[in-house]
């Protein structure tokens, strides 16, 4: 089934893993990235669903496709689900938090002398979850996209997400580089697909580099 046909299932932003009332684990994503990807998909593809972590909501108005708003990691794995289709392609462009608080406090955590240590525990790896789902036939047909946001090591670490999430694509930012990943409008992305091909983006603005990588997908939709 070709782009124009499928359903676009785009994650964006950060996730919020509170640990009391007023305090919460983050990262600095503006959703800039994911959102760009969206307004692409909603030119290319048959149907654009938009997740969203807590972002700059002005980001997000007069859009031509439905959004969905979650807080936290959980939440976004539970949205994922709720939106997959078979034939649906996923791109993760999101920063999900990787841990949580053990405990969530209801109440205001009050200071007190000395350090505090926090026990976190591990978010779901939504990426893995649903692979798992496609392995055992659950959702049929996915093409998944996901991102990898790397400061050492890049290309070893980008392969071996590829790899172990056992993803159709993989797009690699080097955000340790200035103008490249969280928050910036400019990105510079090296694709891996499935298979060894790859593709280097010089630096671009977010939406051409969206635009570059809806190209790749749909070339790699055409041979299916
Ligand atoms: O939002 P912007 O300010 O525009 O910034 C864009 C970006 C830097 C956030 C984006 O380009 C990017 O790299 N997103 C992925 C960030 C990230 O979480 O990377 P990771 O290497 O930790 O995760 C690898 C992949 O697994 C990602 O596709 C991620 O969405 C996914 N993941 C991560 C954690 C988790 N619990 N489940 C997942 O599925």
């Amino acid at each position: 089934m070709p782009l124009k046909d499928r359903r676009v299932i785009v994650t964006a932003g950060p996730t919020r893993e509170w640990l009391d009332p007023v305090r919460f684990i983050s990262n600095p994503s503006s959703g800039r990235m994911g959102i760009a990807l969206a307004d692409r998909a909603s030119e290319v593809a048959g149907k654009t669903v938009l997740i969203h972590g807590p972002i700059n909501s002005d980001l997000v108005t007069d859009k031509d496709y439905r959004s969905v708003g979650i807080e936290s990691t959980a939440d976004l794995l539970a949205a994922v689900k709720g939106e997959l289709r078979d034939g649906a392609v996923l791109i993760m462009a999101a920063a999900p938090a990787d841990y949580t608080p053990a405990k969530k406090s209801d109440v205001k955590i009050k200071k007190k002398g000395g350090n505090l240590s926090l026990e976190l525990a591990r978010t779901p790896d939504i990426l893995k979850e649903v692979s798992r789902m496609a392995a055992e036939g659950e959702i049929r047909d996915l093409f998944l996209v996901g991102f990898a946001a790397e400061t050492t090591d890049i290309e070893q670490y980008a392969m071996k997400k590829l790899n172990e999430k056992n993803l159709d694509m993989i797009c690699l930012n080097d955000v340790s580089r200035k103008g490249v990943g969280f928050g910036s409008d400019t990105n510079i992305i090296t694709i891996f697909k499935r298979g060894g091909g790859r593709v280097s983006l010089e630096m671009m603005a977010k939406h051409d580099a969206a635009e570059r990588i809806l190209a790749e997908i749909q070339l790699e939709l055409s041979g299916r």
